[in-house]
């Protein structure tokens, strides 16, 4: 904790100097109660961690996806329909989630990533950032745990992107709430790894809410021009994740 400013007069309430951490007593407030993003990049992200250890973290999200169910919840919306789809994976990591859903579903899969380190020869990964750099063509797009890790402008951007390249993007992501950050801190984070336990915290603090997601949205698909042919926002019991399905309709010529 931390003090700022010339020392208190006598009996002079100093509260709004008060300053934990560096920041003030209403920001830290804010933080506590989750009211604001944490702006704190994940331990993950850093390009001090080696090859192995980025390996054996992103394996260990693969199986906490599938036992909290997202992988079960995307592969259900790729699977109606019934027709051969070419699927392009937003921040695939090691593009472990598209080796799943060619299996299962027998769907054609891309990855797309800032960093390439694919787990299958067989999955091609493309490099770049999905804010700024073209996307490769689609049917489907997808971004797991992904949206959190942009700020709101860049992920209005990159919906914006998603819709020049595909025609469908299901957004997977956890939400900024007490419940799933509490439940993570007692029941999963104990069982992993120091990592990510870490950055599971850190995600959750840096999500966004249901509102925030749900205006990102709106926003992005006014932008884009494109109308719209059904939209679904769904949050999980116990707030353990949101999704956006957003199936775009023809393109308007303008
Ligand atoms: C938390 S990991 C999730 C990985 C995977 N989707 C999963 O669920 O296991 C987030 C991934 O998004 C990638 N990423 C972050 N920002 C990105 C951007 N602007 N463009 C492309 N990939 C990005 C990171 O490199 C990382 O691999």
């Amino acid at each position: 904790m931390e003090f700022s400013g010339s020392p208190a007069r006598q009996g002079e309430a100093r509260l709004s100097g008060f300053r934990p951490g560096g920041r003030s007593l209403g920001e830290a407030l804010d933080s506590l109660l989750l009211r604001e993003r944490l702006d704190k990049p994940e331990l993950l992200d850093s390009e001090a961690v080696d090859g192995e250890t980025l390996k054996r973290s992103y394996r260990e999200l693969q199986r906490l996806h599938l036992w909290l169910g997202n992988t079960a919840a995307i592969l259900d919306r790729l699977r109606a329909g019934g027709q051969r789809l070419k699927v392009l994976d937003i921040g695939c990591a090691q593009g472990a989630l598209l080796a799943v859903i060619r299996e299962r579903l027998g769907h054609e899969g891309i990855g797309f990533d800032l960093r390439s380190m694919p787990v299958d020869a067989s999955i091609p990964i493309v490099e770049g950032n999905a804010v700024t750099d073209a996307l490769p063509r689609a049917d489907v797009a997808l971004s797991v745990v992904m949206a959190h890790h942009l700020d709101r402008r860049e992920l209005k951007a990159m919906i914006v992107n998603v819709s020049r390249s595909a025609d469908r993007l299901i957004l997977l992501d956890l939400v900024r709430h007490r419940v799933p950050l509490t439940l993570f801190r007692l029941f999963v984070a104990p069982l992993l790894s120091r990592i990510n336990a870490l950055d599971g915290a850190t995600s959750i603090r840096r999500a966004f809410t249901r509102v925030e997601l749900g205006a990102i949205f709106a926003e992005a698909i006014k932008e884009s021009g494109r109308p719209v042919e059904r939209l679904t926002h769904h949050v999980a019991t116990l707030w353990t994740r949101q999704i956006v399905d957003v199936q775009w309709g023809k393109r308007t010529e303008r």
